[in-house]
């Protein structure tokens, strides 16, 4: 079985091509880093049309990749939420062509979901196992039970933890994108622990019992220690180990909720082999994966983070999710809707406070 990913739900277009056994056969992936950089961050309307203007090529080359036709295909499945709704719109009406066409099955997939499979496709693993999904528009710790099975147990109360990084990286004078340059800049810092002692930043939530998250105080400490640095022009040592000392409190809230979750998931599920998955972009940060690694070490649970290459979107997580729907049956009609939002797991209640992001 051979199925046709594509991902146009932010700034990145992901065509690709992956079969029931796991094989990627094509992946490609086109950042718009250049058409949003002017800006300091991703424009919707630019987005959507970059989506359009690459979109043909990138399945021309994804096919040719592969060494595959539209025929040799068993499925198209594209993201259909949630995500910039103009950008979202081109790639399912695209794959909703291709699949109308050449009377294939379609699969309208949630970006958040492939997020959630991806350790599927890269590992093998099996139901049920925690997830903390972290991404520029989310922040979840959710049990994935199965295809289309999810319980939330906890979101961010404000900014995602992507956000969080973007807005500091921003306000650091970082360049667009802000999380992977903050995490460059914040491995120049020589002395962490220093840094940490010289910069007194929050750790919101830290030890609450409840499993939410905050990031929006962080932030404002930030915003707080960059305006207090002299001189007009920012010193780049100065803001390394701000960044270093940033990601530090971020992992120490990390592991808190993390430690938390395995307690009561190990608790609850009484799995075979417990895991902990982190994925989402923000999962490319290696300080973050390192933490993870150390916390579950000492639990005794294993840790899985996708390579770094589909941590960050791409349409072989779409692809796979397409996979692991088909196999199932679990295909959708033509007139499916595109969604801005789209939560995993309807039911969870919505926290005060977590506006659009619950
Ligand atoms: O999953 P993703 O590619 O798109 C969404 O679905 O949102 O996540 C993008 C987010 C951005 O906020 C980006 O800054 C962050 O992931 N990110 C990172 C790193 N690489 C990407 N944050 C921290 N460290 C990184 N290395
Ligand atoms: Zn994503």
């Amino acid at each position: 079985m051979k199925v046709l990913g594509i991902e146009t739900s932010c700034d990145e277009t992901g065509v690709a091509i992956v079969g029931d056994d796991k094989t990627i056969h094509a992946n490609l992936v086109l950042s718009q880093l250049k058409e949003h950089a002017a800006f300091g961050g991703v424009v919707p309307e630019i987005a959507a049309r970059a989506h359009l203007d690459h979109l043909d090529t990138l399945l021309r080359a994804a096919l040719d990749d592969a060494g595959a036709t539209f025929d040799e295909l068993d499925g198209v499945a594209a993201t259909c939420g949630p995500g910039l709704i103009g950008g979202v719109m081109v790639g399912m009406m695209a794959g909703k062509a291709i699949a109308a066409a050449k009377k294939l099955p379609f699969i309208a997939v949630n970006h958040l979901e492939a997020h959630a499979l991806t350790p599927r496709l890269t590992d093998n693993l099996a139901f049920p196992y925690l997830l903390l999904l972290v991404s520029g528009g989310h922040t979840q710790i959710l049990v994935v039970e199965g295809v289309g099975q999810y319980k939330r147990w906890s979101t961010t109360l404000d900014d995602a933890l992507g956000e969080c990084f973007d807005k500091s990286a921003k306000l650091m004078g970082l360049p667009y994108p802000g999380g992977p340059n903050l995490e460059k800049l914040a491995g120049e810092c020589p002395d962490p622990t220093a840094a940490l002692e010289r910069f007194d930043l929050p750790r919101p939530m830290l030890g609450r019992p409840e499993l939410d998250f905050s990031f929006s105080g962080l932030k404002t400490a930030v915003r707080q220690h960059v305006d207090s640095m002299p001189g007009d022009t920012l010193d780049r040592a100065d803001i390394a180990a701000l960044a270093c000392a940033f990601q530090s409190v971020v992992a120490d809230v990390v592991t808190d909720r993390c430690k938390r979750a395995m307690e009561r998931f190990t608790t609850e599920y009484a799995p075979n082999a417990p895991t902990l998955v982190v994925s989402g972009g923000v999962a490319a940060n290696t300080a973050l994966r390192n933490t993870l690694q150390g916390l579950t070490d000492t639990m005794n649970m294993s840790f899985i983070a996708p390579p770094l290459k589909l941590c960050s979107d791409n349409g072989a997580m779409i692809a796979w999710t397409g996979v692991e729907r088909l196999r199932l049956g679990m295909t959708d009609t033509l007139d499916v809707a595109a969604r801005p939002r789209w939560p995993l797991d309807p039911t969870a209640e919505a926290r005060i406070g977590a506006g659009v992001k619950a």
